[in-house]
Protein backbone atom coordinates (compact mmCIF):
# COMPACT_ATOMS: atom_id res chain seq x y z
CA UNK A 1 0.00 0.00 0.00
CA UNK A 2 1.36 3.16 -0.65
CA UNK A 3 1.44 5.92 1.75
CA UNK A 4 -1.70 7.96 1.02
CA UNK A 5 -3.73 5.61 1.36
CA UNK A 6 -2.66 4.03 5.07
CA UNK A 7 -3.23 8.09 5.46
CA UNK A 8 -6.47 8.13 4.69
CA UNK A 9 -6.82 4.32 6.50
CA UNK A 10 -5.50 6.26 9.61
CA UNK A 11 -7.62 9.47 9.28
CA UNK A 12 -10.94 7.42 9.03
CA UNK A 13 -9.87 5.14 12.22
CA UNK A 14 -9.37 8.27 14.19
CA UNK A 15 -12.65 9.79 13.12
CA UNK A 16 -14.23 6.64 14.03
CA UNK A 17 -12.66 6.73 17.62
CA UNK A 18 -13.79 9.86 18.16
CA UNK A 19 -17.03 9.07 17.25
CA UNK A 20 -17.10 6.04 19.40
CA UNK A 21 -16.25 9.03 22.02
CA UNK A 22 -18.22 11.32 21.49
CA UNK A 23 -20.86 8.73 21.88
CA UNK A 24 -20.14 7.12 25.20
CA UNK A 25 -19.89 10.86 26.48
CA UNK A 26 -22.96 11.74 25.28
CA UNK A 27 -25.03 8.54 26.82
CA UNK A 28 -23.67 9.41 29.52
CA UNK A 29 -24.48 13.08 29.64
CA UNK A 30 -28.37 11.83 29.03
CA UNK A 31 -28.41 10.06 32.16
CA UNK A 32 -30.47 7.31 32.64
CA UNK A 33 -27.50 4.75 32.72
CA UNK A 34 -26.47 4.39 36.47
CA UNK A 35 -26.65 0.87 37.64
CA UNK A 36 -28.49 -0.05 41.13
CA UNK A 37 -25.12 -0.58 42.62
CA UNK A 38 -23.70 2.75 41.92
CA UNK A 39 -26.10 4.57 43.59
CA UNK A 40 -28.11 2.10 46.07
CA UNK A 41 -27.78 -0.59 48.38
CA UNK A 42 -30.18 -3.31 49.48
CA UNK A 43 -30.95 -2.67 53.03
CA UNK A 44 -33.12 -5.53 53.83
CA UNK A 45 -34.35 -8.87 53.06
CA UNK A 46 -31.23 -9.34 51.08
CA UNK A 47 -32.88 -12.98 49.76
CA UNK A 48 -35.88 -11.18 48.62
CA UNK A 49 -34.06 -8.60 46.00
CA UNK A 50 -33.17 -9.97 42.37
CA UNK A 51 -30.73 -7.58 40.36
CA UNK A 52 -31.84 -7.94 36.19
CA UNK A 53 -31.20 -6.27 33.36
CA UNK A 54 -26.87 -5.68 34.47
CA UNK A 55 -28.39 -3.96 37.25
CA UNK A 56 -30.69 -1.79 35.74
CA UNK A 57 -33.47 -2.96 36.99
CA UNK A 58 -34.39 -4.71 40.54
CA UNK A 59 -37.04 -6.89 41.70
CA UNK A 60 -38.26 -7.05 45.08
CA UNK A 61 -40.37 -9.80 46.69
CA UNK A 62 -42.80 -10.57 49.58
CA UNK A 63 -43.88 -13.64 51.24
CA UNK A 64 -44.70 -15.06 54.23
CA UNK A 65 -41.00 -14.77 55.58
CA UNK A 66 -39.80 -11.55 54.38
CA UNK A 67 -40.66 -8.57 52.13
CA UNK A 68 -37.42 -6.13 50.90
CA UNK A 69 -36.09 -3.02 50.65
CA UNK A 70 -32.83 -0.78 49.35
CA UNK A 71 -31.51 2.73 50.09
CA UNK A 72 -29.48 5.16 48.37
CA UNK A 73 -25.78 5.12 49.19
CA UNK A 74 -25.98 9.29 49.64
CA UNK A 75 -28.49 11.44 51.43
CA UNK A 76 -29.78 14.56 49.59
CA UNK A 77 -30.56 18.53 50.28
CA UNK A 78 -32.47 18.85 47.57
CA UNK A 79 -33.34 17.33 44.03
CA UNK A 80 -35.64 16.62 41.90
CA UNK A 81 -35.83 12.02 42.92
CA UNK A 82 -37.44 9.75 40.21
CA UNK A 83 -38.25 6.48 39.96
CA UNK A 84 -39.67 4.16 37.08
CA UNK A 85 -42.03 1.51 39.57
CA UNK A 86 -44.13 -1.47 38.31
CA UNK A 87 -46.14 -2.39 40.76
CA UNK A 88 -47.54 -6.27 41.73
CA UNK A 89 -50.41 -7.49 39.95
CA UNK A 90 -53.08 -9.38 40.63
CA UNK A 91 -54.38 -9.69 43.70
CA UNK A 92 -52.17 -7.52 45.66
CA UNK A 93 -54.50 -6.65 48.82
CA UNK A 94 -52.39 -5.90 51.95
CA UNK A 95 -49.34 -5.27 49.88
CA UNK A 96 -47.53 -1.85 50.24
CA UNK A 97 -44.58 -0.90 47.80
CA UNK A 98 -43.27 2.35 49.29
CA UNK A 99 -40.76 5.13 47.83
CA UNK A 100 -39.75 7.59 50.20
CA UNK A 101 -36.99 9.91 50.99
CA UNK A 102 -36.59 9.81 54.83
CA UNK A 103 -34.18 11.74 57.00
CA UNK A 104 -33.12 9.21 60.14
CA UNK A 105 -33.07 11.82 63.12
CA UNK A 106 -35.65 12.07 66.14
CA UNK A 107 -37.87 14.66 64.52
CA UNK A 108 -38.05 12.97 61.05
CA UNK A 109 -38.62 14.46 57.52
CA UNK A 110 -40.38 12.36 55.04
CA UNK A 111 -41.84 12.47 52.10
CA UNK A 112 -43.59 9.35 50.99
CA UNK A 113 -45.33 7.40 47.96
CA UNK A 114 -47.08 4.42 49.21
CA UNK A 115 -48.75 2.20 46.97
CA UNK A 116 -51.86 0.23 48.83
CA UNK A 117 -52.68 -3.31 46.64
CA UNK A 118 -55.98 -4.37 46.33
CA UNK A 119 -58.40 -7.51 45.07
CA UNK A 120 -57.87 -8.01 41.51
CA UNK A 121 -59.64 -5.84 39.45
CA UNK A 122 -60.23 -3.18 41.90
CA UNK A 123 -57.95 -0.43 42.19
CA UNK A 124 -55.01 0.04 43.78
CA UNK A 125 -54.36 3.91 46.18
CA UNK A 126 -51.71 5.61 45.89
CA UNK A 127 -51.26 7.53 49.43
CA UNK A 128 -48.68 10.13 50.00
CA UNK A 129 -47.78 11.89 53.32
CA UNK A 130 -45.44 14.67 54.31
CA UNK A 131 -43.20 14.70 57.60
CA UNK A 132 -41.59 17.23 58.82
CA UNK A 133 -39.79 17.81 61.99
CA UNK A 134 -41.39 14.47 63.18
CA UNK A 135 -44.93 15.97 62.56
CA UNK A 136 -46.98 13.60 59.81
CA UNK A 137 -50.85 12.71 59.32
CA UNK A 138 -50.92 14.77 56.25
CA UNK A 139 -52.36 11.71 54.36
CA UNK A 140 -53.58 12.28 50.70
CA UNK A 141 -55.07 9.48 48.81
CA UNK A 142 -56.21 8.63 45.59
CA UNK A 143 -56.34 5.94 42.51
CA UNK A 144 -54.70 6.32 39.15
CA UNK A 145 -55.50 7.08 35.44
CA UNK A 146 -53.70 3.85 34.62
CA UNK A 147 -53.26 0.40 35.93
CA UNK A 148 -49.87 0.87 37.87
CA UNK A 149 -49.47 -2.74 37.98
CA UNK A 150 -49.51 -3.41 33.91
CA UNK A 151 -46.38 -1.53 33.23
CA UNK A 152 -43.65 1.14 34.53
CA UNK A 153 -44.63 4.51 35.30
CA UNK A 154 -42.14 7.56 36.28
CA UNK A 155 -42.76 8.56 40.27
CA UNK A 156 -40.94 11.94 41.27
CA UNK A 157 -40.85 14.07 44.29
CA UNK A 158 -39.62 17.74 43.71
CA UNK A 159 -37.53 19.52 46.85
CA UNK A 160 -36.42 22.91 46.85
CA UNK A 161 -36.34 25.56 49.09
CA UNK A 162 -40.01 26.51 47.68
CA UNK A 163 -41.98 23.68 47.78
CA UNK A 164 -42.43 19.99 47.16
CA UNK A 165 -44.09 18.35 44.43
CA UNK A 166 -45.12 14.98 44.13
CA UNK A 167 -45.47 13.86 40.23
CA UNK A 168 -46.78 10.97 38.79
CA UNK A 169 -45.19 10.80 35.61
CA UNK A 170 -45.48 14.40 34.67
CA UNK A 171 -48.54 14.98 36.65
CA UNK A 172 -48.12 17.04 39.81
CA UNK A 173 -50.56 15.51 41.98
CA UNK A 174 -49.46 17.13 45.24
CA UNK A 175 -48.06 20.37 46.26
CA UNK A 176 -46.25 20.94 49.77
CA UNK A 177 -45.29 24.52 49.87
CA UNK A 178 -42.92 26.06 52.38
CA UNK A 179 -45.27 28.03 54.64
CA UNK A 180 -42.41 28.63 57.28
CA UNK A 181 -44.13 32.10 57.85
CA UNK A 182 -46.99 31.07 59.39
CA UNK A 183 -45.20 28.64 61.92
CA UNK A 184 -45.56 25.25 59.42
CA UNK A 185 -42.26 23.27 59.31
CA UNK A 186 -40.89 22.40 56.14
CA UNK A 187 -38.65 19.55 55.40
CA UNK A 188 -34.76 20.50 55.91
CA UNK A 189 -32.97 17.54 56.59
CA UNK A 190 -30.58 15.76 54.36
CA UNK A 191 -32.57 12.70 53.48
CA UNK A 192 -31.86 9.30 52.13
CA UNK A 193 -34.20 7.93 49.12
CA UNK A 194 -35.94 4.19 49.90
CA UNK A 195 -37.76 1.81 48.38
CA UNK A 196 -39.40 -1.43 50.04
CA UNK A 197 -42.55 -3.63 49.58
CA UNK A 198 -43.78 -5.02 52.42
CA UNK A 199 -47.36 -6.68 54.32
CA UNK A 200 -49.20 -3.59 55.47
CA UNK A 201 -52.59 -5.92 55.83
CA UNK A 202 -53.19 -4.59 59.26
CA UNK A 203 -54.31 -1.02 57.91
CA UNK A 204 -53.63 -1.07 54.42
CA UNK A 205 -56.83 -2.62 52.30
CA UNK A 206 -59.99 -1.13 53.22
CA UNK A 207 -58.76 0.05 56.57
CA UNK A 208 -56.94 -3.24 57.15
CA UNK A 209 -60.06 -5.53 56.67
CA UNK A 210 -58.83 -7.11 53.38
CA UNK A 211 -56.06 -9.27 54.20
CA UNK A 212 -53.42 -10.09 52.14
CA UNK A 213 -54.01 -13.79 50.17
CA UNK A 214 -50.92 -15.55 50.58
CA UNK A 215 -51.55 -18.31 47.93
CA UNK A 216 -50.62 -15.50 45.45
CA UNK A 217 -47.07 -15.03 47.03
CA UNK A 218 -44.49 -14.27 45.95
CA UNK A 219 -45.22 -10.50 45.39
CA UNK A 220 -43.47 -8.76 43.25
CA UNK A 221 -42.43 -5.31 42.47
CA UNK A 222 -40.16 -3.87 39.90
CA UNK A 223 -38.07 -0.49 40.13
CA UNK A 224 -35.59 1.08 37.01
CA UNK A 225 -34.27 4.03 36.78
CA UNK A 226 -31.10 4.81 39.62
CA UNK A 227 -29.75 8.10 38.46
CA UNK A 228 -29.87 10.52 41.17
CA UNK A 229 -31.15 14.31 40.33
CA UNK A 230 -30.28 15.33 43.83
CA UNK A 231 -27.80 17.35 46.01
CA UNK A 232 -25.28 15.69 48.08
CA UNK A 233 -23.06 18.52 48.61
CA UNK A 234 -23.39 18.87 52.14
CA UNK A 235 -22.34 18.53 55.79
CA UNK A 236 -25.07 16.88 58.01
CA UNK A 237 -26.74 18.42 59.25
CA UNK A 238 -26.77 21.26 57.20
CA UNK A 239 -28.28 21.73 53.86
CA UNK A 240 -27.51 25.28 53.32
CA UNK A 241 -25.17 24.76 50.16
CA UNK A 242 -27.98 22.42 48.60
CA UNK A 243 -30.54 25.48 48.03
CA UNK A 244 -28.17 27.05 45.34
CA UNK A 245 -29.48 27.70 41.80
CA UNK A 246 -26.35 25.80 40.24
CA UNK A 247 -28.62 23.20 40.60
CA UNK A 248 -31.56 23.54 37.82
CA UNK A 249 -34.07 22.05 40.17
CA UNK A 250 -33.97 25.21 42.16
CA UNK A 251 -33.72 27.65 39.58
CA UNK A 252 -36.91 30.35 39.16
CA UNK A 253 -38.91 27.33 37.01
CA UNK A 254 -39.41 25.30 39.77
CA UNK A 255 -40.32 27.67 42.53
CA UNK A 256 -43.80 26.87 41.42
CA UNK A 257 -46.37 25.09 39.58
CA UNK A 258 -46.69 26.46 35.93
CA UNK A 259 -50.06 27.67 34.53
CA UNK A 260 -49.98 23.90 32.35
CA UNK A 261 -49.07 22.21 35.41
CA UNK A 262 -50.98 24.02 37.81
CA UNK A 263 -54.54 23.06 35.39
CA UNK A 264 -53.37 19.16 35.31
CA UNK A 265 -52.90 19.45 38.74
CA UNK A 266 -56.17 20.75 39.74
CA UNK A 267 -57.70 18.20 37.16
CA UNK A 268 -56.35 15.11 38.11
CA UNK A 269 -57.12 15.75 41.67
CA UNK A 270 -60.97 16.76 41.21
CA UNK A 271 -60.91 13.73 39.03
CA UNK A 272 -59.22 10.99 41.39
CA UNK A 273 -58.58 12.03 45.09
CA UNK A 274 -61.04 9.99 47.09
CA UNK A 275 -59.23 11.31 50.58
CA UNK A 276 -57.46 14.55 51.98
CA UNK A 277 -56.08 15.29 55.46
CA UNK A 278 -57.11 18.97 54.41
CA UNK A 279 -61.33 17.94 54.21
CA UNK A 280 -61.31 15.71 56.91
CA UNK A 281 -63.19 17.60 59.68
CA UNK A 282 -63.60 15.23 62.17
CA UNK A 283 -60.01 14.97 62.22
CA UNK A 284 -59.44 18.45 62.42
CA UNK A 285 -61.83 20.45 63.24
CA UNK A 286 -59.69 23.37 62.20
CA UNK A 287 -58.33 22.94 59.26
CA UNK A 288 -54.36 22.61 59.34
CA UNK A 289 -52.49 25.86 58.61
CA UNK A 290 -50.80 24.73 55.44
CA UNK A 291 -53.97 23.68 54.24
CA UNK A 292 -56.15 26.21 51.15
CA UNK A 293 -59.07 27.80 53.12
C1 LIG B 1 -38.44 28.30 53.68
O1 LIG B 1 -38.59 29.61 53.17
C2 LIG B 1 -37.84 30.60 53.86
C3 LIG B 1 -38.21 31.94 53.26
O2 LIG B 1 -39.59 32.19 53.44
C4 LIG B 1 -36.37 30.32 53.72
O3 LIG B 1 -35.61 31.27 54.44
C5 LIG B 1 -36.08 28.92 54.29
O4 LIG B 1 -34.73 28.58 54.03
C6 LIG B 1 -36.99 27.88 53.65
N1 LIG B 1 -36.82 26.64 54.40
C7 LIG B 1 -36.34 25.52 53.87
C8 LIG B 1 -36.17 24.40 54.81
O5 LIG B 1 -36.08 25.39 52.69
C1 LIG C 1 -56.98 -16.78 47.96
O1 LIG C 1 -56.65 -17.12 46.63
C2 LIG C 1 -56.99 -18.45 46.29
C3 LIG C 1 -56.42 -18.73 44.91
O2 LIG C 1 -56.88 -17.82 43.96
C4 LIG C 1 -58.52 -18.61 46.35
O3 LIG C 1 -58.89 -19.93 46.06
C5 LIG C 1 -58.99 -18.23 47.76
O4 LIG C 1 -60.41 -18.23 47.80
C6 LIG C 1 -58.48 -16.84 48.14
N1 LIG C 1 -58.83 -16.55 49.53
C7 LIG C 1 -59.47 -15.45 49.89
C8 LIG C 1 -59.68 -15.27 51.36
O5 LIG C 1 -59.86 -14.63 49.09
Amino acid sequence: MNCRILATMDFCLRCFLAFLLMGGVLASRNGGDASFDQNYDITWGYDHVKSLDEGRQIQLSLDHSSGAGFGSKLSFGSGFIDMRIKLPGKDSAGVVTAFYLTSHSNNHDELDFEFLGNREGKPITLQTNVFANGQGNREQRMYLWFDPAADFHSYKILWNQYQIVFYVDDTPIRVFKNHTNIGVSYPSQPMQIEASLWNGDSWATDGGQTKTNWSHAPFQAHFQGFDINGCSDHQEPNVEPCYSTSYWWNTQKYWTLDSAHQRAYENVRKKYLTYDYCSDRPRYPTPPPECPQ
